[in-house]
């Protein structure tokens, strides 16, 4: 792993950039096309690593994943051998980095008649898996593990009855949680309703939809029945990554004279909360090319640079923004005046301790920049920054990305293990790159 210097842009940043596909999507993309008994064209797939750590998980399961080498891995064919195809893998499972490969196939694999084990790195090691065993027990799931069944390594036995449909009130909005029970109903004995305290992403339930499963959708609870045809889409088209595009929106707003045109960003609702906070602080962006892609809105976004001012970000917007909390961060930092982000606890359960890495680099670049109050944080922006300062990313690709545009915007940053950002952007470095030449 390599350290990084970025520089301090010289000039505006200006130009075209194609963002590339939603990571959620296509981990949703490969999941539910190897559960088809017909092949899956999958195109602007993400081969960030964390999406291929799924695919490599599907293959040691019998299904067939071929990658169109000449795209960089963006497009690829999945074929599978229907809903009860999958085949009981000859070698651990490694979920590598990936909480949405791992959570959602917990789900997957508990009701499959065979015994799986997974696996993963340090960082999802310690993640809580708890949320998923706990409600997947309650439908007759067997699954074992280290610290009472609740972390890595996991293993799943087939569920002696088979699983049973249940209501289950999550105590967290977590689209990881919901997509673990979704896909376990679809093989239990009758229908399955997840509660969330606030509605998830819902890339699950419109992925299902394009596979003919139809979820109900009642305020804040949906309910899956178990599933008898599935038929799949000759081929499936994924967005663009919001939470991509979203280190652009800031560093095109941020630093001055920017011009960007980002092409093809999801604008699914369930996660524009970054749109609607820059624009709460002030940002200029319009949309342009409004469409469908994929089952999932989408559009083209031209950012201009915009002095940003503070705004306070509440707890119920949490699960439609809480990847680009760090990124945001960074433009509250640049902004007048204080941001205030309410309820953020699930920062700490990410791929690293997110508030505590927010709290040491901006006090680290700008003295007394971000205090904590418990799950609550607040920047105070426009402050003198100190150039030059040595960042840990802790190994997580976001951390990473967003201490790059704080680097480009201001200060200049050495980032410690940098090229983690190939988790979800494996051409963010190259493209920034480009743009400050
Ligand atoms: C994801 C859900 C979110 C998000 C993660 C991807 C998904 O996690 O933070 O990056 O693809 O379902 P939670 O379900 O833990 O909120």
């Amino acid at each position: 792993m390599s350290d990084k210097f970025i520089s301090r842009a010289a000039h505006g940043l200006r130009g075209t950039l194609d963002i590339p596909g939603d990571k959620s999507i296509s981990h949703r993309s490969i999941m539910l096309s190897a559960l088809a008994d017909t092949p899956v064209e999958i195109s602007n797939f993400l081969p960030g690593q964390d999406c291929l750590s799924t695919a490599a998980c599907f293959q040691a399961m019998g299904v067939d994943v071929e990658f169109a080498a000449a795209t960089g891995k963006t497009r690829l064919q999945v074929t599978g051998h229907g809903l009860h195809g999958l085949q009981e893998p000859p070698h651990i499972l490694d979920a590598g980095n990936s909480g949405t490969t791992l959570r959602l196939m917990l789900g997957l694999m508990a009701a499959q008649p065979f015994l799986t084990t997974f696996t993963g790195d340090a960082s999802l090691s310690e993640r809580p898996m708890g949320r998923v065993v706990k409600p997947l027990s309650q439908m007759g799931a067997q699954i074992y593990g280290r610290a009472e069944n609740t972390k890595l390594p996991l293993t799943i036995v087939p569920a002696a009855g088979g699983l049973h449909g249940f209501t289950y009130e999550s105590p967290v909005a977590s689209a990881q949680v919901k997509s673990a029970l979704l896909l376990a109903g679809m093989y239990a004995d009758g229908p399955t309703t997840v509660v969330e305290p606030e509605v998830s992403r819902d890339h699950t339930e419109r992925m299902l939809a394009a596979f003919g499963v139809e979820t109900q959708r009642t305020g804040k609870a949906v309910t899956i029945r178990p599933v008898e045809k599935f038929t799949a889409p000759a081929s499936i088209e994924v967005p663009g990554d919001i939470s991509s595009a979203a280190y652009w929106l800031v560093a095109g707003s941020i630093i001055p004279e920017s011009e960007l045109l980002l092409r093809n960003v999801g604008l699914n609702p369930t996660r524009t909360g970054i749109i609607d906070v820059l624009q709460d602080m002030g940002a200029n962006l319009t949309f342009e090319n409004q469409r469908e892609s994929g089952g999932e809105p989408a559009a083209d976004i031209r950012v201009r640079a915009a002095q940003l001012h503070g705004t306070t970000v509440t707890e119920d917007m949490m699960p439609r923004l809480i990847d680009e909390l760090p990124i945001i961060a960074i433009a509250a930092l640049f902004a007048d005046g204080d941001t205030r982000v309410l309820g953020a606890h699930e920062l700490r359960v990410k791929e690293s301790d997110r508030l505590h890495g927010l709290e040491v680099a901006c006090n680290a670049v700008a003295p007394g920049s971000l205090t904590v109050d418990g799950d609550d944080f607040t920047v105070h922006g426009g402050q003198t920054l100190q150039a030059g300062q040595t960042l840990a990313s802790e190994l997580d690709h976001r951390m990473a990305m967003s201490y790059a545009i704080l680097g480009a915007a201001g200060a200049g940053v050495r980032i410690q293990d940098a090229d983690c950002v190939n988790i979800s952007y494996p051409q963010f470095y190259p493209t920034l790159e480009h743009l400050l030449k």
